[in-house]
């Protein structure tokens, strides 16, 4: 029987990460789990509390007594908080624009990393984050750490907006994007990383459907 591997799938906002994931988990038919949409969950019930991105303790006490769920629907995955589909909700500007300070807590992140690790226990998963490689998984069999220039990540959450019929604008976007990355990136508490042996990809000028191919083929070669 084939082995069932870990494959963890990090980098900055927009690179391509959720896209190419879930490609790959439908592919090798393992769980897809979006790690990005656990903290926007969060962020969301945080922002509905009227509790402060910065008050870590609150927010600690807040996640032990919710519960997110990630379930696959025929569109792509849906993501349930307290029961409640906010899938589209948890991608909103108000969400997006706290979710970095939300994430920075260690309190947060311990809580988070164990669930996350209490989904990839089994193997047969395909994970996407910013600590994925470095803190969640340290011992995948497969680390990817997808880049791409931020010129071209913010005209693809452009085209995206455009594409729904969002108001969107450029400029902003990338403003928006350097920011999380910074503070991502920055931050004291399992910041958005490499690990050592994560395979780069830089998919500036590749096509959904090459990065697909490439990780496709690391994959095959980590499967028994
Ligand atoms: O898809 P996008 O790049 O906009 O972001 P995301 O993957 O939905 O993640 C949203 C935010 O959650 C990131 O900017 C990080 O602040 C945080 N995050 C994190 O700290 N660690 C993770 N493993 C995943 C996300
Ligand atoms: O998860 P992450 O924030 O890294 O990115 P995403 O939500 O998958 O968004 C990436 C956007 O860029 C999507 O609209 C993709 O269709 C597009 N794209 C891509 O993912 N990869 C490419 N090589 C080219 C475009």
């Amino acid at each position: 029987m084939n082995q069932k591997i870990r494959i963890a799938i990090d980098g900055p906002a927009a690179a391509g990460k959720s896209t190419v994931a879930k490609i790959v988990a439908e592919r090798l038919s393992y769980i897809y789990i979006d790690t990005g949409a656990m903290y926007r969950s969060l962020t969301l019930k945080a922002l509905d509390n009227q509790i402060s991105p910065n008050n870590e303790s609150a927010l600690a006490d807040l996640l032990n007594v919710t519960m997110i769920e990630l379930k696959p629907g025929i569109e792509g995955q849906l993501v349930y908080l307290d029961g409640v589909d906010v899938t589209k909700k948890i991608r909103e500007a108000s969400v997006t624009n706290n979710v970095s300070e939300v994430s920075k807590h260690r309190l947060v992140r311990e809580e988070m990393v164990r669930r996350q690790q209490a989904f990839a226990k089994d193997g047969g998963v395909v994970m996407d984050g910013r600590d994925i490689g470095t803190h969640v998984i340290p011992n995948a069999e497969l680390k990817i750490f997808l880049l791409a220039s931020v010129e071209e990540r913010a005209l693809r959450r452009h085209t995206e907006n455009l594409a729904k019929n969002y108001p969107s604008d450029l400029n902003q976007l990338q403003k928006e994007i350097e920011l999380r990355d910074k503070l991502d990136s920055e931050r004291e508490v399992s910041p958005l990383k490499k690990a050592d042996d994560a395979i780069v990809i830089d998919t500036t000028s590749l096509t959904i459907q090459d990065v697909v191919n490439k990780i496709m083929n690391f994959a095959n070669e980590r499967i028994e």
